[in-house]
């Protein structure tokens, strides 16, 4: 809009308007759906345009190193908190207290504090997964309901989950298994699940979404992403599993050396607001809304029903801890794929 104006002042000889919307460079990594939506109604009820572009967690932390120099990002929203917190470990990010930090659930300002106010919590979510009910009736196998299960030779081919290094779905995944058995043992455990696994993929959600659409038995994703596919109207099932499980604290960042500033604080603290987490629904995104007085949708996975591990954020979003368990995949895992 604003290059528009400049082109026609020029034309017609006329002084080169002054813009009158501001502007905001967005990543987003949750859903595209959800992202699309967001923009749209911030936009609608903003002066300010906003430029958006959806990578996965893993990819916009890269994103955001890679122009450390020269950022052209203001504002990262969304996406799983561990590569949110390694941004703030390396100084990406810049600190920022909200005036709405005091509406929202302990969870969500813990992840603040664990990085000096560099990121929040917008949302919470159970990692597990989504099976195709019809692909494991027809194929006799019975539907798993532990991590254990996904090593059963039956289950060769029929399970997708994310490339950590690009997902932080995968990277959940991860560190909850290192959580959960130990690191030797979460990697042995890797290398069995390989052997079923047909499909490391560059986004997290996509795992459920090829499962609903038949292309694979099991999606292993966070459990709010198979919902999304259950409600509408696939045949997927949600499993949390049985020996326990990782979640996310879905977080939001602005960039340090952010050149639109004021418009990143406009949509940070707009971000919180249970005006804009209550849009999280309408866009099939099932997560738990970080502002106590959002709703949870009714069909959002609540926290309580699921075994949950004490996950250790501070420590997995650190940068050494990050980069070694991500090496160790790709050179273990990723490589003999
Ligand atoms: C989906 C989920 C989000 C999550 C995101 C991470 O969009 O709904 O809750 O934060 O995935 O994406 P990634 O592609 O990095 O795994």
């Amino acid at each position: 809009m604003k290059t528009t104006n400049l082109l026609l002042g020029l034309a017609v000889g006329l002084a080169p308007t002054v813009a009158s919307a501001d502007d905001l460079n967005l990543v987003c990594s949750a859903d595209i759906v959800i992202c699309e939506l967001i923009v749209e109604r911030f936009e609608k009820t903003h002066d300010i345009d906003v430029n958006m572009v959806r990578l996965s967690s893993g990819e916009a932390y890269a994103k955001l190193r890679a122009e450390a120099r020269n950022p052209q990002t203001d504002l990262w929203w969304a996406g799983s908190g561990d590569p949110h917190l390694q941004a703030a470990n390396d100084k990406l990010t810049q600190p920022y207290e909200s005036p709405r930090l005091s509406e929202l659930h302990d969870w969500a300002v813990k992840q603040a504090e664990n990085a000096d106010y560099r990121t929040v919590g917008v949302y919470s979510g159970a990692l597990g997964w989504g099976y195709n009910t019809e692909i494991l009736a027809k194929k006799g196998i019975e539907a798993p309901q532990c991590w254990a299960d996904l090593t059963d030779p039956a289950l060769k081919g029929e399970i997708q989950i994310a490339d950590p290094n690009s997902s932080g779905t995968a990277y959940t995944a991860l560190a909850t298994l290192v959580q959960l058995m130990g690191e030797d043992a979460a990697f042995e455990y890797l290398a069995q699940l390989g052997a079923n696994v047909s499909q490391y993929t560059k986004s997290g959600s996509a795992p459920v979404k090829a499962a609903a659409r038949g292309e694979t038995g099991i999606g292993i994703v966070f459990m709010h992403d198979a919902v999304a596919q259950a409600d509408q109207g696939f045949p997927i099932k949600v499993i949390a599993p049985c020996e326990g499980t990782g979640y996310e604290v879905g977080s939001m960042s602005i960039v340090d050396g952010a050149y639109n500033l004021d418009a990143a604080k406009t949509f940070y603290d707009w971000a919180l607001s249970t005006e804009a987490q209550n849009l999280m629904p309408e866009a099939n995104s099932f997560q738990l809304p970080s502002n106590r007085a959002a709703v949870a949708s009714p069909k959002a996975p609540s926290l309580d029903d699921i075994k949950l591990i004490d996950y250790d954020f501070a420590h997995y979003g650190q940068t050494d801890v990050r980069q070694h368990l991500l090496d160790r995949w790709s050179k273990e895992i990723g490589a003999a794929f």
